[in-house]
C-alpha cells in the first residue's frame, strides 16, 4: 500500500472524509494500526503514563520519545508517523526546539512533530516548520501544562475562552501547522474551529464535528489498568470509547501460563527442541565416562 503524505490529510478535510489517528509506541502496535488501515500513527507522550506509569506527561524524555519513535518507524509503512516532542525539549529556546525536531526526523523517521500549545509556543513552531519539519498543533488541553489550566478538565467552556482557542488556532494554521489536535472542548467551539480552517483538525474528546478523530491505544483497547481484586478498572476519561477490553483477556492468558508452567504442562513436546538419539546418546555416554574419570 502507498505511504500516505502530509497532504492527504488535507485532501481528506476536503473530501469530507474523516481521519482516523491512534497513539502507538512500538513496532507491533504500528503494523496493527497500520493493517487496519488507519490514517495517522501518533507517538504521544501520553506513553509516559500508559507506558511508564506516570501520573502525568512531563516525565518523559527526549531520549524516551526518540526510542519509542524508532520502534513505531519499524512497524508503519502506510500510516502517517507523528511523535510528540515532551515537556522540556521545547522549553528552553528556538533553536534547542529546532534541534530536537532534527532528531525526530534524522533518527526516527517521522513525518511531523507534534507541539502543545499556541501564544509563546508560536514563535517555536514556526521555528520548526521554518527548518523544514512540520508541525502537528495541540490546543485545548495540553496534557503537558494540565498544572496551569487547573488539571485534566475541558477548555473552552466560556465564550471569551472558547474565542481565544479559535484565534490559537487561526494562529497555528497562519504559523503554517499541518493538523491541529483539539483536546477536551464543547463541540461546538471545535465545530467552529474546524469550519473556520483549512487545516484539518483532529479532535479527542472535542464531539463529532472536526476533520478527524484520535484515541490513546491503551483506551481504545481496554488496556488501561490491571484489573482490582474486585474486577474494576482504572477511570477513564469520558471521551473515551473502548473498542475491546484486552486487559482482563491478557490477565487471563497470564494466569493460564502459570498454571501451565506449575503443572508442568508447558513446555510440551510442541514446543520443544529434539537432538538425533544417536547424538544424546554419545552427549550422555561421554558424561558418564567423565564422571568416572
Ligand atoms: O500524547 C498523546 O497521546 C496525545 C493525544 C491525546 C492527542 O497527545
Amino acid at each position: 500500500m502507498m505511504k500516505l503524505s502530509l497532504t492527504d490529510l488535507i485532501a481528506l478535510k476536503q473530501q469530507h472524509q474523516r481521519i482516523t489517528m491512534v497513539t502507538a509506541y512500538d513496532a507491533p502496535s504500528a503494523r496493527f494500526a497500520d493493517a487496519a488501515g488507519i490514517d495517522a500513527i501518533l507517538v504521544g507522550d501520553s506513553a509516559a503514563m500508559t507506558l511508564f506509569g506516570y501520573d502525568q506527561t512531563k516525565g518523559i524524555t527526549l531520549d524516551d520519545m526518540l526510542l519509542l519513535a524508532r520502534a513505531a518507524r519499524r512497524g508503519a509503512s502506510r500510516a502517517l508517523l507523528i511523535a510528540d516532542m515532551p515537556f522540556g525539549s521545547v522549553q528552553v529556546s528556538d533553536e534547542v526546539t529546532v534541534a530536537n525536531a532534527v532528531r525526530f526526523v534524522k533518527e526516527a523517521g517521522v513525518d511531523a512533530v507534534k507541539v502543545e500549545g499556541a501564544g509563546p509556543m508560536l514563535r517555536r513552531i514556526g521555528a520548526v516548520i521554518d527548518a523544514g519539519i512540520p508541525v502537528v498543533g495541540h490546543i485545548g488541553l495540553t496534557p503537558q501544562s494540565a498544572d496551569q489550566l487547573g488539571g485534566y478538565k475541558p477548555q473552552g467552556r466560556t465564550a471569551a475562552k472558547a474565542h481565544r482557542l479559535l484565534e490559537d488556532a487561526r494562529a497555528l494554521e497562519r504559523v503554517g501547522c499541518v493538523a491541529i489536535v483539539l483536546e477536551a472542548m464543547p463541540e461546538p467551539v471545535a465545530a467552529q474551529i474546524t469550519s473556520a480552517l483549512t487545516t484539518p483538525t483532529i479532535g479527542i474528546g472535542a464531539g463529532a464535528k472536526c476533520d478527524g478523530q484520535v484515541l490513546v491505544w491503551h483506551d481504545l483497547l481496554g488496556l488501561g489498568g490491571v484489573p482490582d481484586s474486585a474486577g474494576g478498572h482504572a477511570r477513564v476519561p469520558k471521551f473515551v470509547k473502548q473498542y475491546a477490553d484486552l486487559g482482563p483477556q491478557i490477565v487471563k492468558a497470564l494466569e493460564a501460563y502459570i498454571a501451565d508452567v506449575q503443572t508442568g504442562r508447558f513446555p510440551s513436546a510442541e514446543h520443544t527442541y529434539s537432538m538425533p538419539e544417536e547424538e544424546r546418546e554419545r552427549f550422555e555416554a561421554d558424561l558418564a565416562a567423565d564422571r568416572r574419570r
